[in-house]
């Protein structure tokens, strides 16, 4: 439920809409549980407040009678408790736009404390929206007792709209604030707050004269009204206008420090092919209005899901005006150690214009990127995640902001995440990807030889990107001749690097993350001479029961070195088979592999 007293009383239902609140006694009362919410109020203090100080007789009862009706309005007879000491409202602290305007007021009031202003003034904007008129329940006549409260929180406005303008004045709006200084000034001609900070918009203005003379004007009215002299604040601003004190200069950083739309998505591959149906999937995911915020990419190694999300990212980057945030956290580059969520966090922070120091502690850095991104409309793209834990600080809680999130691993321990599985590429898409990064022209002279190097990256548009920035390199090279080095087993994953990128690299980071005994499972199946594995041969390979071989499968199949079929029975892509086969070859003993390699001669000739 929504209740708001910040301007006339009104109270909503969950789904918005506003509810009746009945006589005048009643609505009183009301205001009046709400302004002491969560404490108990005698019923001797109600009748004073309703009736003063000669009540009806029939006064209790007509108590009863508002309570009573208020509890069936409210829709739960709980809202309002009776207790020994008297009546309570309860109500959760979102519930109350009171609660709300003192947490913003207060937020904003300490960024400004330590410079941080346009946080500041974030904050301070939205508490002041939560007023839908200049007095705490407008148009109801409160009992003097009740006043004193309502008054405080008048009070409180009024300093946060001061602390609003003195946070403008600091990111150098001095000629945004000008008219409402003016109005303000106008309207509370003693205000000598307001009346400094008028002199020092209008001197920043290059009004100097105009500001001397607000002065004068707010001497002669103090004279005139109160028989005072104007206080040491408006004196020193007078006098350092007088002398042109250098310090009341614009903010030197005014223009800059507008706050820009991050625009932060690495640059879309010119060369990007395919994935018809995945782009339609999370372009409608990224862009409905439905519950799921998180979206995963998961799949293997250089599959391409950093490159499905970048480019998903561009086409929906219209739709999110308040910016489009870009973190690698780097799960699973090679020589680069994941970026802890304190680091991230902090990135984050600082690209949202939030440049006071980051709190080191990631429950508290992870609380204000929250409130940093609650209501607005932002993309946010955690690119190569390592596991849930890294990324799970790093969520925006506010359901305008949409997060994709890309990871070898799947993500299954994030809650209300929806999930899609990235799977190799057909083998046409490859043909077509490999044709625009080597030129059409060397594809259609060698047909058949592009399509063996297509087939043979095995759907790995990582792979094709290698092999064709080694065409590349060499223009006299035939297509041909490296088709043939490329089908030669032992050859391929030698074949495939170039520059500082190699198929083994990126396997081999998946392949460090596992432990002994996965490992050793992995090596095995390098064995195996094709790409389908049933649970019932990997057993056997590895000499240990099928229940024990199923569970090491499986947590293959999470991080995607093995992909899981239909129950019992898994594949794995032809170029991470290699991969195995080549680390038994490095780190088994001979006895080992022979032993295992007969175990597996045996499956295939019982
Ligand atoms: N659909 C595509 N069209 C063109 N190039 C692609 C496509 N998908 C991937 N690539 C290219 O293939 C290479 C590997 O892709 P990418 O980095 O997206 O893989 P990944 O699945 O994110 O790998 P990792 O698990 O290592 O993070 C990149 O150079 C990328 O540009
Ligand atoms: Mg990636």
């Amino acid at each position: 439920m929504d209740f708001k007293i910040l301007g006339p009383i009104e109270v909503r239902a969950a789904h918005g809409k506003p509810i009746a609140l009945g006589r005048r006694k009643q609505r009183v009362l009301l205001a009046a549980l709400l302004l002491n919410v969560g404490r108990a109020i005698p019923s001797q203090r109600m009748l004073d407040w309703l009736w003063g100080e000669r009540p009806p007789a029939t006064a209790e009862s007509n108590l009863y009678t508002y309570i009573s009706a208020l509890r069936r309005v409210l829709g739960a007879p709980s809202r309002i408790e009776a207790g020994s000491n008297g009546y309570v409202l309860r109500a959760a602290p979102g519930e109350i736009d009171v609660t709300r305007f003192e947490e913003l007021a207060e937020q904003g009031r300490r960024a400004l404390a330590e410079g941080r202003n346009d946080v500041a003034l974030e904050r301070l904007t939205r508490a002041l929206g939560l007023w839908r008129g200049e007095a705490v329940l407008e148009g109801l006549p409160l009992p003097a007792s009740l006043r004193g409260e309502a008054a405080r929180l008048e009070r409180l406005r009024a300093s946060v709209v001061d602390a609003a303008l003195e946070a403008r004045l600091a990111l150098g709006q001095h000629a945004e604030v000008l008219a409402d200084l003016e109005a303000l000034t106008r309207r509370d001609p003693l205000n000598e707050r307001l009346r400094t900070q008028l002199m020092l918009a209008l001197y920043r203005c290059g009004r100097r004269a105009e500001a001397l003379a607000v002065y004068q004007e707010a001497r002669e009215t103090l004279a005139a009204e109160l028989g005072v002299d104007p206080g040491p604040d408006l004196n020193r601003m007078h006098q350092r206008i007088l002398a042109d004190d250098p310090a009341l200069a614009p903010p030197r950083t005014a223009a800059t420090r507008r706050i820009f739309a991050p625009a932060e998505l690495p640059i879309d591959s010119a060369a990007f092919t395919g994935r018809a149906a995945e782009i339609t999937r999370l372009r409608a995911a990224l862009t409905s209005a439905g519950p799921v915020a998180v979206h995963t990419i998961t799949g293997a190694a250089g599959i391409g899901k950093s490159a499905l999300a970048v480019h998903v990212a561009h086409q929906v980057a219209g739709g999110f005006p308040d910016g489009r945030l870009y973190v690698n956290l780097h799960g699973a580059t090679p020589d680069a150690r994941p970026l802890n969520p304190a680091g991230a966090l902090a990135r984050l922070l600082r690209s949202l214009g939030d440049d006071a120091a980051v709190p080191a502690d990631v429950d508290e850095a992870a609380a204000r990127f929250r409130s940093l991104t609650d209501g607005k409309h932002l993309l946010l793209l955690l690119d190569n995640a390592r596991d849930a834990a890294q990324v799970r600080p790093l969520l925006p809680a506010s359901p305008t902001c949409r997060v994709l999130i890309t990871a070898r691993r799947t993500l299954t321990s994030l809650d209300a995440v929806a999930h899609l599985r990235l799977g190799a590429m057909a083998e046409d898409e490859m043909l077509a990807l490999l044709g625009r990064l080597v030129g059409e022209e060397r594809v259609t002279a060698e047909p058949w030889a592009a399509r063996a190097i297509a087939r043979l990256c095995g759907g790995l548009p990582l792979a094709i990107g290698i092999a064709a920035a080694r065409l590349i390199a060499r223009p006299g090279l035939p297509l041909r001749v490296l088709a043939d080095r490329l089908a030669v087993e032992d050859h391929r994953l030698s074949e495939l690097q170039a520059d500082d990128r190699a198929v083994r690299a990126c396997f081999m980071v998946s392949y460090r993350g596992l432990d002994a005994e996965d490992s050793r499972m992995f090596r095995l199946l390098g064995l195996l001479g094709g790409a389908d594995i049933s649970v019932t041969a990997a057993a056997a390979l590895a000499g240990r029961p099928e229940e024990q071989t199923a569970v090491l499968l499986d947590r293959l199949a999470d991080v995607q070195l093995l992909e899981a079929r239909e129950a019992d029975r898994y594949r794995m892509h032809d170029l991470l088979r290699l991969f195995a086969r080549e680390r038994a070859e490095q780190e088994d003993g001979e006895d080992d592999r022979a032993q295992a390699a007969r175990r597996a001669r045996l499956l295939r000739n019982p």
